[in-house]
This record gives C-alpha cells, structure tokens and sequence, in this order.
C-alpha cells in the first residue's frame, strides 16, 4: 500500500480549517482549553506553546495568566484569526504558521506544550508526539485534550463522515487520540508519566437549528456544506438531528448535550 500524500493533506488542512467563521467552533470548545490549562498549572512565567492552536483559546487565556506564549497552527486563516483576537485583547502572543508535525522551535524550549482539539489532526501521530516532546523541557508537560469514539459528540462526527468522501487509505483515525489505550501506547515512550481523564463540555443552543448552524459555520463543516448537494445536506442534518436527539438533557425546545473527550498531561522524563 502507498503512503498517504501528506503534503497535499495538509495542505487541505490549511486550507478547509481557514473556511468560515472559526470563532464561532473556539467559543464552543473554549472551556476545554481552560481545564488543560489547569491540569497542566500554566502560571505566570512559564514559556508555554500552543500547538494547533486555531484562534487562540488556550495562547490567550495562558498569556492573561502572565505565560509567555506562543502560538502555532498550520491554516493562514486561523493564524490571521489568533493574531487580531490577541491584539484586540491586548495580550502579547507570537503567532508562528507551523505543521504540528514540524514544529519550528529548538529542543526543550517550553514549559508546556499544548493542544486542544488540534494535533490530534496531524496525520502521523507518533511524529507529532514526538515533536510535542522535543520542544518541551526535561519536567515540563504535554498537553491534550482529544475527542475519542465515544459520547454524542463521536456519534455527530460518524453520522456526518456518511456524507464526506473516505479518508485516504492509512490513515490513522483522528478520534484514536482520545483513546486512552492508545494515547498512553503513543505518548508512555516518551513521558515519565501520564495522567489521563475524561472529561465532558456543556453545551446550550437555543434550537437545534442553532447547533447545526455552529456544526457548520468553519473548518470541515463549512466545506462539506460547500460540497454537498442541498438534498444530501437536508439528509446529514436529520441524520444529526437523531443523534442530537438521542442526547438532548432538555425537553423545551432547547439543546443541551455535555459531549466527553479526553484530557491528557504527560511530562517528559527529567
Ligand atoms: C478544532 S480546531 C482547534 C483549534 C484550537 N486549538 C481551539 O481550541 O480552538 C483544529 C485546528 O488544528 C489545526 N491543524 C490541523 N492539522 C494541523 C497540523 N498538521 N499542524 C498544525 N495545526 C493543524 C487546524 O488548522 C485547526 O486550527
């Protein structure tokens, strides 16, 4: 079997995730970059990256807790998103364009190296790992925090995949990062130790139609919404719409899903 053109797929990456309107997808997800950030005790001082960072969740809330941080992702557009978020908030973040799996920083450079929802999207996991390691301090933490196959989230991604085209053959499921076998098989060869747990966001929508609105408004949703036909797009949204829900805690009109993944912290040996 050939190996995946990983070139073109990140380019693609860079690409689709630059689509749409990101900010909407961060404030979904932002309550995930604040638990990473205590779980790895990101203070004051500390050097801190974050990795796929999108439009800066965790850099800003780290740089407001006095970090000095820098923020990479491989999508133009995020980067241009993060830079102008962080400038209007008046926190002070280097924005650098980098592939998780080719990060542009010396050895043992950071405290902390985290993503959220991010490196999990590299396509070759152990290079990614090891990159995540490299950069960080002997005693200094890899962070991530990753969706997994399970909880309504997983069951939102499955019922979408029926509609996009297959992933090249080879590759690894994204969604295994949030595995918590296979994390500590990728990241135990590299850390002193590793301390995993999952966690759950909570999620309030006004409507379904609100939910899937935000499902679609950047990255991977806003392409697919290009692509598909209108009759295609009405027939992933009531597949959604029955994992929705199935889920749903309200019974008013509402939306109120609390979707798990995996936070993970690892340190790398001293
Ligand atoms: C779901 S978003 C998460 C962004 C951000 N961490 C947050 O919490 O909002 C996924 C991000 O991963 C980035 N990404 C995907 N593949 C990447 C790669 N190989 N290297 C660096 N960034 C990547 C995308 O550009 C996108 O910004």
């Amino acid at each position: 079997m050939s190996e995946p053109d990983y070139g073109e797929l990140k380019q693609r990456a860079a690409k689709v995730w630059g689509l749409g309107d990101y900010p909407k997808i961060a404030a979904t997800i932002i309550g995930a970059a604040r638990s990473l950030m205590d779980a790895c005790a990101i203070s004051a001082g500390q050097e801190v990256l974050d990795v796929a960072a999108g439009n800066g969740n965790l850099a800003l809330l780290a740089a407001e807790e006095g970090a000095d941080v820098v923020a990479s992702d491989i999508s133009p557009g995020q980067i241009a998103l993060g830079r102008a978020r962080t400038e209007a908030e008046g926190v002070d973040v280097e924005w650098v364009e980098a592939d998780a799996e080719e990060l542009p920083f010396e050895d043992d450079r950071f405290d902390c190296a985290a993503s959220v929802f991010g490196a999990m999207f590299a396509p070759r996991p152990e290079v990614a790992a090891r990159e995540l390691f490299r950069v960080v301090k002997p005693g200094g933490t890899v962070g991530l925090a990753a969706w997994g196959h399970y909880g309504s989230q997983a069951e939102v991604f499955d019922a979408l995949s029926r509609f996009a085209p297959p992933p090249p053959a080879g590759l690894p499921e994204p969604r295994d990062w949030g595995e918590e076998d296979i994390a500590r098989q990728r990241l135990e060869p590299l850390a002193s130790t590793v301390v995993t747990e999952r966690r759950r966001m909570h999620w309030e929508f006004d409507s379904f139609e609100q939910i899937w609105e935000t499902f679609q408004s950047a990255g991977p949703g806003a392409a697919a919404r290009e692509a598909l036909s209108p009759e295609a797009l009405e027939e992933a949204k009531r597949a959604v719409g029955e994992v929705i829900d199935r889920w749903n805690l309200a019974d008013d009109g509402r939306v109120v899903v609390e979707p798990e993944y995996l936070e993970i912290v690892a340190r790398k040996r001293g």
